[in-house]
């Protein structure tokens, strides 16, 4: 019997695979997608599929997820990551790096992702996955078994349609037919065909085992030159019923090789042969349970599919597994355990079997699993350091990660503790700022500054002491101490002892400032230089980055950069931060993502994502207040007093001095909600206070936005001297065209208002540009002016970008009485009605409907149909009746 079977049936899906992998299939889809219950042939359309292409034109970069892998960040790309990946990479980083790598390494080639079982891919890879297929860096062919929860960005690829989608169902009967004839080599009479296509239920891995069981039973027999199966099956028999009976029945060798490979696949084959069990494999692939792959200059060994490993795992007792665990994990130390990501295989394998003995194994596998910010393993393998004798080093490492993972009160308990483990000046160091750290940011203990200060003075060793100053200097920005601040970026800046992260932390620290002081510009380069230093900082502080995220994130923002927000937030960052629960960094950049949204006057996505970032953050002490402040200036601008008050109070309840810095967007919040609660004049008057603090501060660029609100909330005259003299110093479109706002609502300049809201409009700030639009229409209206129909035009089409529930006191526009009979013919016509069947519905002359409907356009002052809904829709229904 041929152990090789050639590739039957399938014709339809085979041609669809090829056409995405040629380029061929429709260009808005970037893929295709094969589900199918396990053994249906998915994997084997797959190999068949990218076998076919052209290797000069197409890239393909074939991998394959495996339950051993599906927990280590990256595992499931291994193979398709190119070997010399830079350390400390955060994931926006690394999927930039990965996609541009890709694109250098294939400049003239199309690129293919093909990935085996998908579903098993770990977070971290499939947004990887995500992210290049989304941003159309690659063509994704995949295939994922039915039944099983695909990671949510892959499983987005199919349902929001960016991936087609096709389900494999069993094999043709006929297909059975030429497969159990080219294997057998003759033909096969009906009867037993028909009998094994029905007990495979067309099935080809059952059909497979099925054979190869009749086979070993000698069943199968050679008669008159036609091959017959003469045994009977009561009951189908399920697939894993019959995988189990033959593992089962493996002789002791053959069935440990095929553990170890269930275990630690890939594994090497040399690994294999080094534990005595190069025969056994031999055998095992010959019972074709696994496959040899080349793989560079070393063979791999690979399951012959995975329902294999699923039924050896499962029969293996608990402590049998931790044996072979604990032993696969030696042989991989033994040969030096040099691949990227051995260092984590080992170290769960050791935590798995419980064998992990080697403390500084686990800190590293720790610190690695950190700055990848998988933060369930780090957490586990922090824990696992610190009890095994980890001491000082373990402590340190453990308890900051608590502290970034929302557990500061655990943190601290683990750094008292460790006080008495304190050997060196360089961990006297450390233990300052790590408990520094702890107190002020994670238990809010604004004092802490003062403590880590004195404890710097009394280091002898500079390099030391630049280290907590840097620390120090990050505490003061947000404390809003900013001439302390000034005193020690200087220090830290010319002390030459000073490691990159530490410099990159002042950095960062400098340009959160400097973008509140309206150079955003300067903030956007300078944090862009930071994070292309990032290699040498981020493997030892990968929290630095949230320092980077945040100076950044305020710079974008004050500036109402959309689309900066858009490239870093939806193309790369968010995906990967939402992955490995790294919800401070997830959490600030949705609070980001909820300001751009309320920017563009989408309100109804700006309180989801406030919401959400709420919900990341609550546990923590930071940001919280960001994200609450945000969710009432959603609710205030959609005229929900109610839940704007109850956000705000919760916001000033989780505002803590320790991050005074932030009190802008509360108070900006705060003048919304104030207005939406009915007192505009008191919303008037926090913003006038919030003016006074913000120039006593420095702080021109949020004084842009709150100029601009006086005007928004009626107050132009007063805002438009101020915000000409803002709009000079700071950086950025939006300043300019606030003060050209201000100008032309104080003059009541109806074309300059046209003008402005059409900038506006042009920058995504679609709320804005509608308030512009309907100041320039309330003015039309009153001065009788020609251009009120270009305004209404304007303002209907600006209203209809933003979110539907949008109410604020700009948008108002006293509404014109239309007859009841206008308005009838009115909503009839805006719901889509003909005229025709307008006249015949309300018994009038088609004539007489055209005459009303013009009238209706000159009282709205639209120009026609279009405009007629958003016209009617800014118009409460009763105000038009
Ligand atoms: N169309 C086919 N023609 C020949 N052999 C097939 C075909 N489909 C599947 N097989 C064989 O059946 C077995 C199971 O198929 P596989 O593709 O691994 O299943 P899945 O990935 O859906 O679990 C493999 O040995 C494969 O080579
Ligand atoms: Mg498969």
């Amino acid at each position: 019997m041929r152990a090789r079977w050639g590739f039957v049936g399938r014709t339809a899906e085979f041609a669809r695979l090829v056409e995405y992998g040629t380029g061929t299939a429709a260009a808005e889809v970037r893929g295709l997608v094969v589900g199918g219950v396990a053994g249906i042939g998915k994997s084997r359309l797959l190999r068949e599929g990218v076998a076919v292409l052209d290797g000069d034109r197409v890239a393909v970069l074939a991998a394959n997820a495996t339950a051993a892998t599906a927990n280590l960040p990256f595992g499931g790309l291994a193979q398709v990551l190119p070997v010399d990946q830079p350390a400390g990479l955060t994931p926006a980083g690394l999927l930039r790096w990965a996609a541009d790598t890709l694109r250098q390494q294939h400049r003239h080639r199309s690129i293919v992702l093909a990935v085996d079982d998908v579903h098993l891919l770990d977070p971290i890879s499939a947004a990887l996955v995500s992210y290049l297929v989304q941003s159309g860096h690659g063509t994704l062919l995949a295939t994922v078994r039915s039944g099983e929860t695909a990671p949510d960005p892959i499983r987005a690829l199919w349902t929001s349609g960016t991936v087609e989608r096709v389900d494999l169902g069993p094999l043709a009967e006929s297909d059975t037919v030429s497969l159990l004839t080219q294997v057998l080599g003759d033909d096969i009479d009906a009867a037993s065909v028909r009998r094994l296509w029905l007990l495979s239920e067309g099935n080809a891995l059952l059909l497979r085992e099925l054979v190869l069981a009749a086979h070993a039973a000698g069943e199968i027999i050679h008669e008159h030159g036609l091959w017959r199966w003469t045994g009977r099956l009561k009951l189908a028999p399920s697939l894993t019923e019959v995988v189990d009976a033959r593992i089962g029945g493996l002789a002791p060798q053959v069935r440990t090789a095929v553990e170890y490979v269930a275990f630690g696949e890939p594994i090497g084959l040399s690994l294999l042969a080094a534990a005595g069990l190069a025969e056994a494999i031999e055998l095992a692939e010959e019972r074709q349970l696994v496959q040899l792959v080349a793989d560079g200059r070393r063979t791999t060994v690979r399951l012959a599919h995975p329902l294999y490993g699923e039924v050896a795992r499962q029969r293996c007792p608990a402590t049998r597994a931790r044996r072979l665990l604990a032993r696969i994990a030696g042989l991989v130390e033994d040969t030096g355990a040099r691949r990227n990501d051995d260092l984590l295989r080992v170290a769960t394998w050791r935590l798995d079997s419980g064998t992990a003995h080697d403390p500084e194994l686990l800190r590293r596998a720790c610190q690695q699993a950190f700055a990848s910010y998988d933060i369930p393993l780090a957490t586990r393998l922090g824990r696992a350091a610190l009890d095994t004798g980890g001491g000082f080093d373990a402590s340190e490492t453990l308890a900051i990660l608590l502290m970034f993972a929302g557990r500061p009160d655990e943190a601290m308990n683990i750094l008292d503790k460790a006080a008495s483990l304190i050997t060196s000046d360089r961990q006297q160091a450390r233990w300052h700022t790590s408990r520094g750290i702890t107190r002020y940011w994670g238990l809010g203990d604004e004092s802490a500054r003062d403590t880590v200060l004195a404890a710097a003075a009394a280091l002898p060793d500079a390099a030391d002491r630049v280290r907590v100053q840097a620390i120090e200097a990050m505490m003061r920005v947000h404390h809003n101490d900013q001439s302390r601040f000034a005193e020690l970026l200087d220090e830290v800046l010319a002390c030459p002892v000073a490691g990159v992260g530490h410099r990159a932390l002042a950095l960062s620290a400098a340009g959160h400032l400097r973008a509140a002081r309206g150079q955003a510009t300067r903030t956007m380069h300078e944090m862009a230089a930071v994070e292309a230093d990032a290699a040498q900082w981020r493997g030892e502080t990968p929290y630095f980055q949230l320092a980077v995220e945040l100076a950044r994130g305020t710079a974008m923002i004050l500036v109402a950069d959309l689309p900066a927000v858009d490239a870093v937030i939806a193309a790369e960052y968010a995906g990967m931060a939402e992955t490995g629960d790294f919800h401070l960094g997830s959490g600030y950049l949705t609070v980001v993502r909820a300001q751009a949204a309320r920017l563009r006057g989408q309100l109804g996505d700006a309180a989801r994502y406030a919401r959400l970032a709420r919900a990341r953050l609550i546990d923590g002490r930071i940001f919280t207040d960001l994200a609450c402040a945000e969710l009432a200036y959603a609710a205030a601008l959609s005229g929900d007093a109610d839940a704007a008050v109850a956000a705000m109070a919760e916001a000033d309840e989780a505002h803590l001095p320790t991050m005074s810095i932030l009190y802008p967007w509360l108070e900006l919040a705060r003048a919304w909600t104030v207005t939406a609660a009915g007192a505009p004049k008191d919303g008037l008057d926090v913003l006038r206070r919030l003016l006074d603090r913000l120039r006593a501060d420095g702080f021109t660029g949020y004084a842009a936005y709150a100029l601009h609100d006086l005007v928004l909330l009626g107050a132009p005259q007063e805002a438009a001297g101020p915000l000409a003299r803002v709009a000079g110093q700071v950086d950025g479109a939006f300043a300019p065209v606030a003060a050209r706002h201000a100008r032309a609502a104080a003059a009541g300049d109806l074309s300059a208002l046209l003008a402005v809201a059409a900038e506006f409009a042009a920058l995504g700030l679609n709320l804005f540009a509608a308030e512009a639009a309907t100041t320039a229409a309330r003015l039309g209206r009153t001065s009788r002016s020609a251009l009120t129909g270009e305004a209404m035009a304007r303002r209907a089409e600006y209203l209809g970008a933003c979110d539907p529930a949008t109410r604020t006191p700009g948008l108002d526009l006293p509404m014109v009485r239309l007859t009841d009979r206008e308005n009838q013919i009115a909503r009839l016509a805006a719901a889509g009605t003909s005229s025709g069947d307008i006249a015949n519905r309300l018994y009038l002359s088609r004539r007489t409907v055209d005459n009303h409907l013009l009238r209706i356009y000159g009282k709205l002052g639209v120009t026609g149909r279009n405009q007629l809904r958003h016209a009617l829709r800014s118009a409460p229904p009763n105000a038009t009746g």
